[in-house]
């Protein structure tokens, strides 16, 4: 955990992401050394008796906090804006944490029902054991948000843009409604990124991230962090949650994260400039029947979108192929550049059939309430040449009969 420091605030986003938390060692090193320790040596038993006593700032045990993660979380929390960030293992683990650490039985949490497979698991069905109340509504329906926050709350949780049909919320409105009914917001920024949106100017009290997918963006390794400004919800839950569960961070995939975001913003950019000539080609193509791409004008939340996400439309595209799944299956074992797998964010295209993999555990009656047809497939796109992209997806989608 890291607070903001004032000389690097006033760096713009460029520089944050290159020399952000940066902490040289005694060595004077260019890249920023990974300190692969559990513990940390005291130099008397006083020292280490201050320590635990909170008397003397430093690390005590890489559970709490480690050197390399620091200079990830003091770098991303430049990025973001935010006072506190807080690595974890995953961004599963930050999205437990985020939630778990501050809810208690009898509370109520509201929630969009168009989210990540794993983020429905927790909401829909862990949090209900614990004696939390959930309710689920379509994000981007204003009237279902008041009507839900109408009776008091204690967390509203969003993704958006949603994975997979990359529905978009209004963060700022939402926010408004959900502070009325005195629930706190966590968004779920994992596709936009920092780098497009940023949720805690629009409103909302807590972000969390998957740095798994863009910071990483080389699928390399998992990771996650949650970002705010809330510090009572960081000292008397965040931080004794992270300190005795345990979802800490490897330095070493600290440091992979930590260098990922040296190229964030240009990675992002491109993303998005390749996601967008896809998107096109796709929208005019006769065996895809639908487009959902945020950054096209037929998008039901376009202006939403781009004024929402620094005039963007998203790294992700996805579709809906003519064939329903046998269609979706053709086109996906037709493809030879795009890869089939359901990780995002990566610099090389990734391509999955959500109804059969990230979103399986559901019923049908649910994916159809989502906008999740077996025609749909989601697509991450690369780095690659756009033209590249577009030639293969062109090929794969004539072998659809
Ligand atoms: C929107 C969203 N949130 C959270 C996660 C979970 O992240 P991780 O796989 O790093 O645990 C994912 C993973 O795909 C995701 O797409």
């Amino acid at each position: 955990m890291t607070e903001k420091t004032s000389p690097a605030s006033t760096w713009r986003t460029a520089t944050r992401l290159v020399r952000g938390g940066t902490q040289r060692s005694a060595f004077d090193e260019t890249s920023e050394a990974i300190f692969m320790t559990s513990g940390y040596v005291y130099h008397n038993a006083e020292e280490a008796e201050q320590a635990f006593k909170g008397d003397k700032s430093r690390y005590i045990y890489s559970r709490y906090a480690n050197p390399t993660l620091s200079m990830f979380e003091q770098r991303l929390a430049l990025l973001e804006g935010s006072t506190y960030c807080m690595a974890t293992a995953s961004g599963m683990s930050a999205v437990f944490a985020a939630l778990a650490s501050q809810l208690k039985a009898g509370d109520r949490v509201v929630a969009s029902r168009a989210l990540f497979g794993s983020c429905l698991y927790i909401i829909a069905d862990q949090l209900p054991k614990f004696g939390i109340q959930t309710e689920l509504v379509d994000g981007t329906d204003l009237a279902a948000w008041e009507a839900a926050l109408s009776t008091p709350a204690n967390v509203v949780f969003m993704e958006t843009p949603s994975n997979p049909t990359l529905d978009i919320i209004d963060i700022a409105k939402v926010s408004a409604l959900a502070h009325a009914a005195g629930a706190k917001v966590v968004v779920d920024n994992v596709f936009a990124t920092p780098c497009l949106q940023r949720p805690l100017e629009l409103g909302a009290d807590i972000v969390i991230y998957s740095a798994t997918k863009h910071i990483d963006g080389q699928g390399r390794s998992l990771g996650g962090a949650i970002l705010t400004d809330d510090q009572t919800f960081v000292e008397d839950h965040l931080t004794p949650w992270m300190r005795h569960t345990g979802p800490a961070l490897s330095p070493f995939n600290a440091w992979l994260l930590l260098k990922g975001l040296e190229t964030l913003s240009i990675r992002v950019k491109q993303h998005c400039e390749n996601a967008l000539k896809v998107a096109t080609f796709l929208d005019s193509h006769p065996k895809v029947e639908r487009t959902l791409y945020p950054g096209l004008k037929n998008h039901p939340q376009h202006e939403l979108a781009l004024s929402q996400m620094s005039g963007e439309g998203s790294t992700l595209v996805a579709f809906q192929v003519a064939g329903e799944k046998s269609g979706a299956f053709a086109m996906l074992n037709g493809l030879s550049l795009i890869d089939i797998s359901n990780n995002l964010g990566d610099t090389k295209s990734l391509i999955t059939h959500p109804s059969t993999t990230t979103h399986q555990r559901l019923s049908d009656e649910e994916r159809a309430a989502l906008g999740i047809t077996n025609g749909m497939v989601r697509l991450s796109v690369g780095l690659e040449d756009a033209d590249d992209l577009i030639e293969d997806l062109d090929r794969a989608l004539a072998g659809i009969s």
